[in-house]
């Protein structure tokens, strides 16, 4: 959500005559898009504004920005802690930033833009103070045209007790089919002026919980995955992340009979043990999550199911840990990230709950659960040792980026329909292409391949 932020602000900045420079010394304007899921992004945020403080002292003149989450969350504190700040934009004001850096240029400081409190206003007002930003899509400033994210609905309802973004990104709040097609096949038609393939990515915090209504009829996540399969230009189709008790049948049929929609599907668990999940407010039990996934395999059995996992969040046992461990045992998930419990301010988590387990608990549990998976990772990765694999090529490894080569050959990188990374040797004229890789070795983060005829 944030990178697809960051993205349409640079291409709305650009489109209003500001121009990207390689380094903040260059910059006149410098803007921090920022998280606050957890603890520790947040204080490297805040340590790299702190850094600007002396740049900020010999140039009064630069515009220094924070917009996003972290904005919304700490508000007026950021001026506070950074008093060299001139700009704090919430993630649902980004479509005011143009004149927020125009006013500031003239010399007006601490401009405060943010959504309204949930807890304090009416449903109405807080939906508008999180207003939709859909600026104007160019290629990707970083990807270029074949990779594109696009975003189909904001916010979130669920209110799980750990978690900020409910306060930060606003209440849950679709975006119409209509507009959405649009944006793809907008998108689609800059891949095909550039002869290029592209994979779009749709994006919502729970995405398959999508309900777009118009008229009388109501679209859902799977009536948009129908329309998409139809956009000429366009090649594969993905979306994150799924609440796992909206893992509709529909839904998972869209999955198995549309080409271009890929069998990947992130459905964070966050723990396998009932007591943490109750805690969590996740409104579901470990058993009704592993059903979830049997009906997964059995409509969609080559899918490659990712989760997400909270560890040493508020009383967990070593027990509750281990029906953790027996859940990525058992069910094998391609992958899963796995965070150690951080505390929010303003979560119900942080008021209701001591979070008990220490610091060097969570990490060795952090540690073992990503030993057990990276080992499942791994074995599967080495299933896929003498096949060859669709790979849309994204472009350079990061290892060719650290070699600074420079000749047409060098390492590229792509993903699987799958989204698994391969990497191998070949031209530069491979980037934004499916091409046939066949593999010949793996780890449990990367294919090793070579391009087959
Ligand atoms: N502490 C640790 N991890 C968190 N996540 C969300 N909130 C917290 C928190 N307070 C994790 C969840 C979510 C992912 C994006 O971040 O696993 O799925
Ligand atoms: Fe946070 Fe996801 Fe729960 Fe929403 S569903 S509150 S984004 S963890």
């Amino acid at each position: 959500m944030n990178v697809l932020d960051s993205e349409l602000v640079a291409t709305s900045l650009t489109n209003a005559g500001f121009e990207q420079v390689a380094s903040h010394r260059q910059a006149d304007v410098i803007l921090f898009n920022t998280c606050s899921v957890r603890q520790h992004a947040e204080d490297k945020i805040y340590s790299a504004i702190g850094r600007l403080k002396d740049v900020k002292k010999y140039h009064p003149n630069k515009i220094v920005g924070v917009i996003g989450c972290m904005a919304q969350k700490d508000q007026t504190l950021i001026f506070k802690r950074a008093p060299h700040v001139d700009l704090v934009v919430g993630s649902g004001q980004l479509g005011l930033l143009t004149t927020l850096i125009n006013r500031a240029t003239a010399g007006e400081c601490e401009l405060l833009e943010v959504g309204l409190d949930r807890k304090s206003n009416s449903l109405l007002s807080v939906q508008r103070s999180f207003a939709p930003y859909n600026p104007e899509r160019g290629p990707d400033v970083k990807r270029g045209s074949h990779q594109s994210m696009v975003r189909i609905m904001y916010g979130c309802d669920k209110f799980c007790t750990y978690c900020i973004v409910p306060s930060v990104r606003g209440p849950e709040q679709s975006r119409s089919i209509d507009e959405i097609e649009a944006e793809v096949r907008q998108l689609a038609n800059l891949a095909l002026d550039d002869g290029v393939c592209l994979e779009v990515t749709l994006l919502g915090q729970t995405v398959n919980s999508y309900k777009c209504k118009l008229g009388n009829r109501t679209y859902r996540l799977s009536d948009l995955l129908y329309r998409l399969e139809e956009v000429n230009g366009l090649d594969r189709l993905k979306f994150v992340s799924n609440y796992p008790r909206h893992m509709t049948t529909d839904l998972l049929e869209a999955v198995r009979d549309l080409s271009k929609v890929s069998s990947y599907l992130h459905v964070p668990a966050q723990s396998g043990s009932n007591h943490m999940l109750k805690l969590m407010k996740r409104n579901y039990t470990v058993e009704e999550y592993r059903d979830m996934l049997a009906k997964v395999r059995e409509i969609v059995p080559n899918a490659a199911v990712t989760s997400d996992f909270i560890v040493g969040f508020c009383g967990e046992t070593e027990e509750d840990f281990h029906e953790t461990v027996d859940l990525v045992r058992e069910e094998r998930f391609k992958n899963s990230f796995i965070f150690k419990y951080s505390a929010r301010i303003g979560t119900q988590a942080a008021e209701k709950f001591e979070d008990s387990v220490p610091y060097d608990v969570k990490q060795s549990r952090n540690n073992e659960l990503l030993a057990i998976q990276n080992a499942i990772t791994e074995e599967d990765n080495k299933k896929f040792v003498g096949r060859i694999v669709e790979i849309l090529v994204s472009g350079p490894s990061k290892m060719s980026v650290k070699r600074e080569e420079d000749g047409p050959i060098v390492q590229l990188t792509g993903r699987t329909i799958c989204d698994r990374i391969a990497v191998f040797e070949d031209d530069r004229k491979w980037i934004g292409r499916i091409i046939p890789v066949k593999i010949w070795s793996a780890t449990a983060l990367t294919l090793f391949g070579k391009r087959v005829e």
